[in-house]
């Protein structure tokens, strides 16, 4: 049976995700975006490209606060807000959510009717904004069933893309959209995952 790997970036769309999407359509790769609703309304054509090239969207928050600093109504707002934009946008309810900074608790995994979707392998992106690097260490850290988050935002991020699909595939590793990598197993609202199988 084959190993599957989710692809996810998040805080987009950006204008470097256009380009991304590029790279994943020549690869036949499919993604999940960790967008927020504030981006997405600048980005409604990426939007559609995303849903009709076969990526996942899901919902990482209106404008990317720490859902744990907030209230219960102001948690529902981000969620609620962002869903909404989404779905008005590209004509898909975003059916996970990743929290930002994946910081969650027993307050906020109540109130968001969705899985919430961690990682297990963080590329620190961000920190390095090395094309190298993030292939590297994405390739060092994954396994059957990971999930690995990059940004969007990044150009040396999207630069990394097509070299670390290529060395996925020959590690043996099938590319999914979360839905995919879940398909067939527990994938429950109010519950925060890290990896297929992996419950935080
Ligand atoms: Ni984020």
């Amino acid at each position: 049976q084959a190993k599957c790997v989710a692809l996810t970036f998040d805080d987009g769309p950006s204008r470097h995700t256009e380009r991304l999407l590029d790279h994943l359509a020549a690869a036949d790769t499919p993604a999940t975006f960790y967008m927020l609703g504030q981006n997405a309304q600048k980005y409604p054509q990426t939007l559609r490209r995303m849903v009709v090239e076969g990526h996942q969207l899901g919902s990482h928050t209106h404008d990317h606060k720490a859902l744990t600093s907030l209230s219960s109504s102001q948690i529902t707002h981000e969620i609620d807000t962002a869903a909404a934009i989404i779905k008005d946008l590209s004509g898909i309810y975003p059916n996970t959510v990743r929290p930002p900074y994946g910081a969650h608790n027993t307050q906020v995994d109540a109130l968001i009717d969705a899985p919430l979707v961690l990682w297990d392998v963080d590329t620190l992106d961000w920190k390095h904004r090395d094309p190298a690097k993030v292939a590297s260490i994405a390739m060092q850290e994954v396994r059957d069933g990971s999930i690995i988050l990059m940004h969007d935002i990044h150009e040396s991020t999207v630069k990394a893309v097509p070299e670390l699909v290529k060395q996925l595939k020959r590690q043996g590793y099938t590319p999914v959209t979360v839905d995919e990598l879940f398909d067939g197993q527990d994938f429950n609202s109010s519950t925060a995952y890290t990896s297929r199988n992996q419950i935080r």
